[in-house]
């Protein structure tokens, strides 16, 4: 070994740099395994409890952060048959055959975040809708982590939210004499022959693009009915927060007395700003004015717990889930 080295120097020499670059190579394995401990668990069973699952991560989840783990939930695939042979080009639901409904079969998913009416009129997001993931369990309030909203038994996602857009046409309230379908004729099948002046602050909330769907309800109703009843995947309306008004009498209608007057805190404007990246608070405070909100700032709710609405009691069998109306 020695006639390798001249001198006991550059032996001394060798061994000093061989320490110094094993040294560095440990230094570098340790920082990748760090920032990858960090970035992305390394098993199935860490992924599972990947923080991002659990509130308050959650709430102020960008999406592209889900993406990294579930970026199969958005690539297409419907089936171009089914095992029993159904082609999917040619069976279409009742809601399949509406005139504002576009292209071909996909996924739920794809429907709500990239299809043309999700682009352009809806900006949900993967929190809109998912509120918590606790693989240990699916029930609400048994455990510290689960999802502390009164969400129904074994859903993955509190179906108030799909009700918002995916209940019935609340002709009672409207004081219209029955269904949109069968009376809608009557007021020219205009939506806006009434709600030109009724109920005129609406949709200010993160998931939707309030302009573009006065936009699209001037060029059919088809638009507003496609959320207010047209889609109805449940036996009952959805109880809106009541917005004042302009020119709003001031004698609240009994039916909506118990009604709040604004959407719900996560859903506010003010609790998520159009870009996910940089989420405002409710009161900024001074430093946060001065130095602009940064992506690490917990979403406005998150420091104070979204009461849940008194209005909504759901259960499961799907009786008596409105409470006054
Ligand atoms: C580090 C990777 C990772 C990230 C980031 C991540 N997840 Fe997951 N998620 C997983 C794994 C792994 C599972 C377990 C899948 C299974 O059991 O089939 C899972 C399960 C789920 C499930 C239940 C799936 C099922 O089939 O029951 C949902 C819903 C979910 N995640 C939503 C989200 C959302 C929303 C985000 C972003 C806020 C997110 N995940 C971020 C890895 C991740
Ligand atoms: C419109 C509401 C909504 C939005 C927006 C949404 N999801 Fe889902 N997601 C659901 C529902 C409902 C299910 C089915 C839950 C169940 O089976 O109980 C689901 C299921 C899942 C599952 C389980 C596997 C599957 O494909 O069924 C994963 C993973 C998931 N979502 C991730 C995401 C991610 C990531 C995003 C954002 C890119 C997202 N979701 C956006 C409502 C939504
Ligand atoms: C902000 C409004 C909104 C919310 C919230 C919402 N949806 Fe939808 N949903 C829509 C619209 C609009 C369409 C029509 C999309 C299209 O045709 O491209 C739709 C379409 C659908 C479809 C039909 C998909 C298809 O292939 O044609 C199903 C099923 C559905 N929604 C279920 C749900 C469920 C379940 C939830 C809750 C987890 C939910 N939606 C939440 C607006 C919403
Ligand atoms: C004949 C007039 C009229 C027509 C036509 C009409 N509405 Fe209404 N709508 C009302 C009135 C009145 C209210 C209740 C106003 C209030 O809060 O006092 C109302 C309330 C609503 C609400 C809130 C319901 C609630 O429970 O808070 C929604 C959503 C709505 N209308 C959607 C629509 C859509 C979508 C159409 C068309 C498909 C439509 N309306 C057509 C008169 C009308
Ligand atoms: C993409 C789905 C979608 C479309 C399209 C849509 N709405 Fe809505 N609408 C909603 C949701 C969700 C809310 C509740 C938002 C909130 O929590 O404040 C709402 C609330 C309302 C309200 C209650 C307003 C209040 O006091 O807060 C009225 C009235 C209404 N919509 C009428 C219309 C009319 C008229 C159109 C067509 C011009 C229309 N909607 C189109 C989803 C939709």
């Amino acid at each position: 070994m020695s006639h390798y080295f001249e001198t006991d120097h550059d032996k001394h020499e060798f061994a000093g740099r061989l320490i110094v670059s094993v040294g560095l190579g440990l230094a570098l394995m340790l920082l990748a395994v760090l920032v990858f401990a960090a970035e992305s668990p390394t098993n199935y069973a860490a992924a599972r409890w990947y923080p991002l699952h659990f509130k308050p991560a959650i709430e102020r989840a960008d999406d592209k952060e889900c993406l990294v783990c579930h970026a199969e939930v958005l690539k297409p695939s419907v089936r171009a048959q089914s095992p029993a042979g159904v082609r999917a080009d040619q069976s279409l639901a009742w809601y399949q055959t509406l005139e504002i409904y576009s292209g071909a079969q996909d996924t739920f998913h794809r429907r709500h975040l990239l299809g043309e009416m999700a682009k352009r009129y809806m900006n949900l997001r993967c929190n809109t809708c998912h509120q918590g993931h606790d693989p240990r369990d699916e029930a609400p309030g048994t455990s510290v982590t689960a999802q502390a909203t009164g969400y129904t038994l074994r859903k993955q996602v509190d179906p108030k939210t799909c009700l918002m857009c995916h209940g019935q046409f609340n002709a009672e309230v409207m004081g219209l004499p029955g269904p949109w379908a069968e009376h809608g004729e009557t007021f020219g099948n205009n939506c806006l022959t009434c709600h030109e002046g009724i109920r005129t602050t609406r949709h200010n909330v993160n998931f939707l693009k309030p302009r573009a769907i006065e936009e699209a309800g001037r060029e059919s109703s088809e638009h507003c009915y496609g959320c207010h009843g047209g889609r109805a995947w449940y036996r009952i309306p959805f109880p809106y927060p009541r917005h004042a008004w302009e020119g709003m009498d001031k004698d609240i209608p009994d039916w909506a007395k118990h009604r709040p007057t604004q959407s719900e805190p996560r859903f506010r404007l003010e609790a998520w700003t159009s870009t996910p990246a940089a989420p405002a608070t409710v009161n900024p405070s001074p430093a946060a004015k001065t130095s602009g909100a940064t992506p690490a700032q917990p979403r406005a709710m998150a420091a104070g717990k979204a009461p849940a609405s008194p209005e909504l009691r759901m259960n499961v069998k799907g009786k008596n889930h409105v409470r006054p109306l």
